[in-house]
């Protein structure tokens, strides 16, 4: 992994030129020397709601929205969908917009089934995905009439399949498949190979063995496959190959068990820009090239065309997020590193803490000064490990100023905690200079909510 410090000088915007040379288009400077998000001056953003501040591009994310919609309508003839993987960034407004941009949703918990339902989301839309589905969860997707169960194990299909009986329903199930597919990323985001705890395996027999089964059972309907090779991954190929042993398995199964596969989801886990040097490959292409494959191994196979799902969910809102925090202390240890410490931290990104993800950063109020510091972003929290970016050269920072942290869109408010009793952020979207509040901050009281004190421990 590239260091951060290394790509960081890269990143002033260019004003002479009028070019945006930020990590995200979602970012600009305005005539005041402020960053700028969704047309709305950061420094105002702050003055208004606070930080640390969770900003949200409305623009950007229903752009994305519309980059992958389009390009499935054209490659797939309108024999397409694309879920948006809601575990990105799940609150009542996101389901509003993805539903307006006429995506569907991929949720992995009751929870977050439950905010889409809130929020009035389309259920015949609706993926539940996971890989331990709970007996209450299977019941409350049951309830609402989910559109899919994509199938994890044998236990879980058989408490579908009992569950669906005693309800008088019948659910209609794909199955989510190791494709045994290396996709060159992080370890720990790699989902595709037999060793995870993923799905069943299509190298060992497992995934013929699952269908198989499932079509003697009487309350669920087989209806597709699934894969997810990992996430934030560049290259093209894994995707390609995945869908091209997907289908091979497609074909497979008709030939030795007669049943047609109707669906093919080949899940999400295209990249996108944290750091200059990152280079993601244009959604729509990627589209295109899959395209190719299934369209191509469908002929030679002779099997029908399936609908096609897909499921992006960092690449649809990570770059239209940023994140602003408050400078506090500036450390400077000679000869070893200056620690920059923000009123937030691993509470509200714990990306860096997790993966060592790197991040790009700029000052608020004086986006294009001279990076004249090399620093360490830290954060609040009682743990060494609670850095944001590990030395990234800055201008010079001093207590009370702003900083972004940029692309945060994604897996951090959704994975945010109040370790240390820290209360969280609030989420606010801004859209064409006018900012809402889409998800309030957390007080203390907040924190007390679940609280309790057993009448023995109160004398
Ligand atoms: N579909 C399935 C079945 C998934 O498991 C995932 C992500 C997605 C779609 C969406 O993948 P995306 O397009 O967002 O890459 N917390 C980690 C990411 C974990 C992703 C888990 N599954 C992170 O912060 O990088």
């Amino acid at each position: 992994m590239t260091p951060a410090f290394l790509n960081a000088n890269i990143l002033v915007t260019n004003i002479m030129d009028g070019e945006n040379m930020f990590v995200s288009e979602a970012i600009n400077i305005n005539k005041l020397n402020h960053l700028e998000i969704g047309g709305c001056d950061c420094v105002e953003l702050v003055k208004e709601y606070g930080t640390p501040l969770y900003v949200m591009d409305e623009g950007l994310i229903r752009k994305n929205c519309r980059i992958y919609k389009n390009a499935m309508d054209k490659h797939y003839n309108g024999s397409g969908m694309v879920l948006y993987a809601s575990k990105a960034f799940s609150s009542m407004a996101i389901y509003k917009i993805v539903e307006q941009e006429g995506l569907g949703i991929d949720v992995v918990s009751g929870g977050e089934l439950y905010t889409a339902y809130k929020a009035g989301f389309p259920m015949d839309r609706v993926y539940f995905h996971g890989n331990n589905k709970t007996i209450d969860e299977i019941k409350l997707a049951l309830d609402k009439n989910v559109k899919r169960f994509v199938v994890d194990n044998f236990e879980e299909l058989n408490n579908i399949d009992r569950i669906a009986g005693e309800k008088g329903k019948k659910a209609n199930i794909s199955f989510r498949i190791k494709p045994g597919i290396d996709a060159h990323t992080h370890d720990f985001v790699q989902t595709g190979q037999i060793d995870s705890k993923f799905g069943v395996a299509l190298e060992n027999g497992e995934a013929l063995e699952i269908i198989k089964y499932a079509s003697k059972l009487k309350n669920v309907s087989v209806v597709g496959v699934h894969c997810h090779i990992g996430s934030q991954i560049f290259d093209l190929g894994p995707f390609e190959l995945a869908a091209k042993v997907m289908l091979e398995f497609i074909s497979r199964i008709k030939e030795e068990t007669g049943i047609e596969i109707e669906e093919l989801n080949l899940g999400g886990g295209f990249g996108i820009k944290y750091i200059p040097s990152h280079d993601p490959i244009e959604y729509d292409s990627y589209i295109e090239s899959v395209s190719k494959v299934v369209k191509g191994v469908c002929k030679e196979k002779g099997i029908k065309l399936p609908f096609i799902v897909m499921e992006p969910g960092r690449s649809i809102v990570a770059s239209a997020g940023a994140t602003l925090y408050t400078v506090g202390a500036v450390k400077e240890i000679k000869n070893v590193r200056t620690y920059v410490s923000v009123d937030g931290g691993m509470a509200d990104n714990p990306r860096y803490a997790l993966y060592e993800s790197p991040y790009d950063a700029v000052l608020v109020n004086k986006p294009d000064a001279d990076k004249t510091d090399v620093v360490t972003i830290a954060g609040k929290c009682c743990e060494s490990g609670d850095i944001l970016i590990k030395d990234i050269a800055l201008p010079a920072i001093k207590a009370g100023d702003i900083i972004a942290v940029l692309a945060t869109g994604a897996y951090n408010y959704s994975m945010s905690s109040n370790y240390n009793r820290i209360p969280r952020p609030p989420v606010v979207l801004v859209n064409e200079g006018k900012s809402r509040l889409i998800v309030k901050r957390e007080d203390y009281e907040d924190l007390l909510r679940n609280d309790i004190i057993p009448e023995d421990l109160n004398k």
